[in-house]
C-alpha cells in the first residue's frame, strides 16, 4: 500500500482551480484500496502570506470545511490541522541541521522575490523572513515526517519535493536511513484550468470562481468571463474560456452538444446562462454541505482533532527514531 500525503495552505477561498486541480483528484485517490491518505491543512505554512489571526480563522475553517464538502472521508482519510502536529516541528529544526542553506538560495519563492529586489534596487532579501527563507524545510518535515510515498501536487510544488527528497537523502547519509524518500505525484492531465480573464485561475491573478460563492455571485462571476465580441449567430471558437470551464461539469455528450451550439452561433449571453446552470447543479450539493460544516464548526475542530491523533502516532514513531538517530534518545 502507498501512503499519499498532501496539503492546502489556508490563504484564500477555495476556488475552481483548486477543487479541480487538487481537491477532487485527491478526493478519488483517496478512495482506492492501494493508497493510504494523509491530507492536511498547512496552517503554518499560511504564516508567510495572512496579515492577521481573522484571515488564518476564515481561511482556515474555509478550507476545511472544503474538504469535508467535497467528499472527503475522515474514516478513509487521515485529516488534519498541521499545527497540532508538534512532532512536526521539531523534526524541522532537525532537518535544518542537514540542510545546506545554498539549496534553499536556489528555491524558486526565494529566488523570485531576490531578482525583483535587485532590479528594484532593493537590499537582495529585503521582504523576506525567515518562514519564506525556510518554507521548503517545513514542506520536507511535513512530508518526511509520515514516510509519505507519494506527494500530489501542482507543477509549481515540483521543487519543493526534489528538496525534500535531497533533504530526506542527506539526513539518512549522515545518519542512518530513517526517511522514505518520497515522490511527486503529478497528475497527468491535470491542465491548469483558466481563469475569467483565460489566464491560469489562480488568486495572485485575482481571476478566480470561488468554489462555494453563493448564487448570485457565481452568476456574476460567470458574467464577467471574457470573451470577444462575436455576434450572436457568428460561430464562436471552442477554445474559449466558457467552453473549457463547461466541460468541467458534464459528461463528454453533454460537452458535445454545447460546443456544437458554440459552432451553430450560441449568443455568448445564452453560453454563459448554460454555463450557469451546469455549474451551479454540479457545486450546489456540495454547497449545501459546505454551509453545514461551516455553521457546526465544532463538528470540524472534532473531525481534526481525531485525525491529528491519528496522524500524531506516526509522526511520534518517525521522530524518536530520527532523535535515536542523531543520539539524544537512546
Ligand atoms: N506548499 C504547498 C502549496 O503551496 C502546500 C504544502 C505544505 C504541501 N506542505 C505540504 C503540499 C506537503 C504537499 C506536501 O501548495
Amino acid at each position: 500500500m502507498k501512503r499519499v500525503l498532501t496539503g492546502i495552505k489556508p490563504t484564500g477561498y477555495a476556488h475552481l482551480g483548486n477543487y479541480f486541480g487538487a481537491i477532487k483528484p485527491a478526493i478519488e485517490l483517496s478512495k482506492d484500496e492501494n493508497y493510504e491518505c494523509f491530507y492536511f491543512i498547512a496552517d503554518y505554512h499560511a504564516l508567510t502570506t495572512l496579515k492577521t489571526k481573522d484571515e488564518m480563522k476564515e481561511y482556515f475553517y474555509n478550507i476545511a470545511c472544503t474538504w469535508l464538502a467535497c467528499g472527503l472521508d475522515p474514516n478513509r482519510v487521515i485529516f488534519y490541522r498541521q499545527s497540532d502536529i508538534k512532532e512536526v516541528f521539531e523534526i524541522n529544526w532537525i532537518l535544518c541541521n542537514v540542510t545546506p542553506k545554498g539549496l534553499m538560495n536556489r528555491a524558486h519563492a526565494y529566488k523570485a522575490i531576490v531578482e525583483n529586489n535587485e532590479q528594484n534596487n532593493f537590499d537582495r532579501d529585503a521582504n523576506v523572513n525567515m518562514g519564506l527563507y525556510n518554507y521548503p524545510i517545513l514542506m520536507a518535515s511535513d512530508i518526511l515526517s509520515f514516510g509519505a510515498d507519494l506527494v500530489p501536487v501542482g507543477l509549481d510544488q515540483k521543487q519543493h519535493i526534489e528538496i525534500a527528497r535531497d533533504i530526506a537523502m542527506a539526513f539518512n547519509k549522515k545518519y542512518q536511513e530513517v526517511f522514505n524518500i518520497p515522490d511527486c505525484y503529478i497528475q497527468e492531465n491535470n491542465n491548469t484550468l483558466v481563469g475569467l480573464d483565460g489566464r491560469k485561475m489562480s488568486k495572485s491573478y485575482n481571476n478566480t470562481i470561488q468554489l462555494f460563492t453563493d448564487e448570485k455571485e457565481l452568476k456574476k462571476k460567470i458574467n464577467k468571463i471574457v470573451t470577444d465580441s462575436k455576434l450572436p449567430g457568428e460561430p464562436k471558437d471552442v477554445n474559449c474560456t466558457i467552453n473549457k470551464l463547461y466541460k468541467l461539469f458534464v459528461d463528454e455528450n453533454r460537452a458535445k452538444d454545447f460546443e456544437q451550439k458554440l459552432k451553430d452561433g450560441l449568443s455568448w449571453g445564452e453560453a454563459k446562462n448554460m454555463l450557469f446552470e451546469v455549474a451551479n447543479n454540479y457545486i450546489k450539493p456540495m454547497r449545501e454541505k459546505f454551509l453545514y460544516f461551516m455553521n457546526n464548526k465544532n463538528l470540524v475542530d472534532e473531525i481534526l482533532k481525531q485525525g491529528a491523533i491519528k496522524a500524531q502516532k506516526y509522526a511520534r514513531e518517525y521522530l524518536k527514531n530520527v532523535r535515536k538517530a542523531i543520539g539524544v534518545e537512546n
